[in-house]
């Protein structure tokens, strides 16, 4: 990365009007970075790129990312921009294959084009598959049970080849479960529809929807629901920010789980809502999804001793900033423009 003295590091954040992607751009313009976000909005949003330009198109064309990367003087690419849907993959693999792959390979042909050779890459715990121990660390087999999860392990593959050939310099992060919202209430969640549980579960007890749906009840868990490592977005923001200054620092290239290392059931989620909002939750029990593991922990320690991240925010912040963010979408924010709001 040209380190220039003095200089401020300007970063492309490919997927930044997205839901971790705009958190990192607030964190980024925070630590005094400039982010530049591309992005075609199709899960996006234009009200949450507030912290930087937008230029809106595809990363899989070709000449706008090299044109992008030119003139915007690009240091590093953080690229959040991917289908990102677990279930949606299992139907749909060419969609997941053509966004996630074919489009990824042309981003990083564009970088190498343009001579931009640090990355930083949204993974997932989903290249792992199912766990053969706990908690799930870097060294833990990649055997991925969906569509989305292969896709995201092919580019973590590339990245690498693009390495040893190429010089790319990069870090992949392996996100657990993203949760939460800016403490600020200035930005959060907002998919349409929406797949997380844990807005689903909000919007269960506003009302706003009948009820919430649990899938798979009877897996060998306490209580029979699955069991997921939730993480905050700011926690998340702030590991891009550590990763960046990684590569800055010329340190390796590699991978990082973000996780907290504890795990929470879909109905302990339900009884954090129903304990933090005072409100009962509507819930029906449905027969499992294919493709969905049993439990997901993370084991983060790496990022913990290489990276010097430690996620700050718990289960209680988790549900606090998302209640919070759930009800400012509701009182029509001026932020949000009309018909944007769920
Ligand atoms: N949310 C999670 O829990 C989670 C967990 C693990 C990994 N991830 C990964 O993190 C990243 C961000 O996830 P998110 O939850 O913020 O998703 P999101 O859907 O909110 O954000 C993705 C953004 O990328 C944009 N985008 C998608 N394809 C594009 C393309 N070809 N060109 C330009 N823009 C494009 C979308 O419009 C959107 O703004 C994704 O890569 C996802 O796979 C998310």
């Amino acid at each position: 990365m040209r380190l220039r003295e003095g200089a401020v590091l300007r970063i492309l954040v490919a997927g930044g009007a997205g839901y971790i992607g705009s958190h990192t751009c607030k964190a980024l313009a925070r630590a005094g970075y400039t982010p530049v976000v591309v992005d075609d909005l199709t899960t996006g949003n234009e009200w949450a790129v507030r912290w930087g330009a937008l230029v809106r198109g595809n990363i899989g064309d070709r000449d706008l990312m090299v044109r992008v990367l030119r003139t915007e003087k690009i240091d590093a690419v953080i690229h959040f921009a991917a289908s990102a849907y677990v279930g949606e993959s299992m139907a749909q693999p060419q969609n997941y294959f053509r966004n996630n792959v074919v489009n990824s390979l042309s981003l990083l042909d564009s970088m190498l084009e343009a001579d931009v050779k640090n990355l930083v890459f949204s993974s997932t715990c989903a290249t792992y598959g199912d766990p053969q121990h706990l908690p799930l660390e870097e060294s833990h087999p990649q055997c991925p049970t969906n569509p989305y999860g292969e896709s995201k392990l092919f580019i973590e593959k590339a990245m690498r080849w693009y390495g040893e050939a190429y010089g790319l310099r990069w870090v992949a992060l392996r996100y657990f479960n993203a949760a939460g919202a800016d403490v600020e209430t200035e930005i959060g969640e907002s998919h349409d529809p929406e797949p997380h549980i844990i807005p689903l579960v909000m919007q269960a007890a506003r009302g706003e929807r009948p009820e919430v749906q649990i899938f798979g009840t009877d897996y060998a868990t306490p209580d029979g629901t699955a069991i997921r490592d939730y993480i905050h977005v700011e926690d998340l923001a702030q590991a891009h920010i550590l990763a960046i200054q990684h590569l800055a620092n010329g340190a390796e290239s590699g991978a990082f789980n973000l996780g907290t290392g504890r795990g929470y059931s879909v109905r302990e989620i339900i009884a954090a809502v129903e304990k933090h909002s005072g409100k009962k939750v509507p819930s029906r029990d449905k027969a499992r999804r294919p493709g969905d593991p049993r439990l997901l922990v993370a084991g983060a320690e790496r990022a913990h001793q290489i990276l010097g991240w430690k996620p700050v925010h718990d289960l209680d912040s988790i549900i606090s900033t998302a209640w919070a963010w759930e009800g400012r979408k509701l009182k029509h924010s001026p932020s949000i423009p009309k018909g944007e709001e769920q």
